[in-house]
């Protein structure tokens, strides 16, 4: 490991806001996120691979009455998250560091109110199509930790992933689906405003916005 993720890694150990292997609340939080960590019963967010966390962020500052985690595999990434969350001493903002795969280890059953994807990786070959994180695997999952009709959001610029999950949510119970495939045409773009009233980008957002790629929206309430 370099030095400078070392020490990232040290300084993850060290915040209270990030929940990673190691601690003992690591193994312990599922059912407690609401007495042992947030203090308050304010509904549940989850940004599932959330990278440096920008919708987490942004959404956390637009909606103080909510609790948001953003949840990814990488330290690194999530040490980035958690440094703004400190800077801007956010104090409904959590990380954890796991796989997704893993949720139902960290949260019960109608835990979590509402859950966004923004730009995971579209999985592009068939064989890996049930690693999409809007496969009825996953989507049975996210069932598993959530309210009764909670929302789900995507946003991708990925064709692929944005016609294959209005292909999966045919055979899913939902209802309110709501999509676009051209985000900034949309009034769906409201939802993905900040405080500011500007449209939260991520890093991979600015990325794939430079080689003009479109970018797509689905969201629905998962029954
Ligand atoms: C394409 S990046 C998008 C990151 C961020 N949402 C953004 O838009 O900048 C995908 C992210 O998913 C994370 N990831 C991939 N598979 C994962 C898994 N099974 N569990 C947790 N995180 C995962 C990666 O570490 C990476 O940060």
């Amino acid at each position: 490991m370099s030095r400078n993720k070392l020490q990232r890694f040290e300084e993850n150990q060290q915040n209270h806001r990030v929940i990673q292997a190691g601690k003992p609340i690591y193994t312990n939080i599922k059912g407690k996120w609401h007495s042992e960590f947030f203090k308050n019963n304010h509904p549940i967010v989850l940004e599932l691979a959330c990278g440096r966390g920008e919708y987490t962020i942004g959404l956390a500052q637009k909606y103080p009455e909510k609790n948001f985690i953003g949840i990814d595999l990488k330290g690194a990434r999530i040490w980035k998250g958690a440094s703004i969350a400190d800077q801007l001493q956010l104090p409904n903002v959590g990380f954890l560091r796991t796989i997704i795969e893993n949720l139902d280890q960290f949260f019960a059953k109608e835990e979590v109110a509402e859950i966004w994807l923004i730009h995971p990786d579209p999985q592009p070959k068939l064989r890996d199509a049930k690693r999409r994180l809007t496969s009825p695997r996953f989507l049975e999952l996210y069932r598993q930790i959530g309210q009764p009709a909670m929302w789900i959001h995507l946003k991708t610029d990925s064709d692929l992933l944005y016609e294959y999950t209005l292909e999966v949510v045919k055979n899913e119970q939902i209802s309110d689906l709501q999509h676009t495939n051209s985000l900034y045409q949309s009034p769906l773009l409201a939802d993905h405003l900040d405080i500011h009233q500007h449209p939260i980008k991520t890093k991979y957002e600015n990325h794939f916005t430079e080689k003009g790629h479109s970018i797509h929206y689905i969201k629905f309430r998962l029954m």
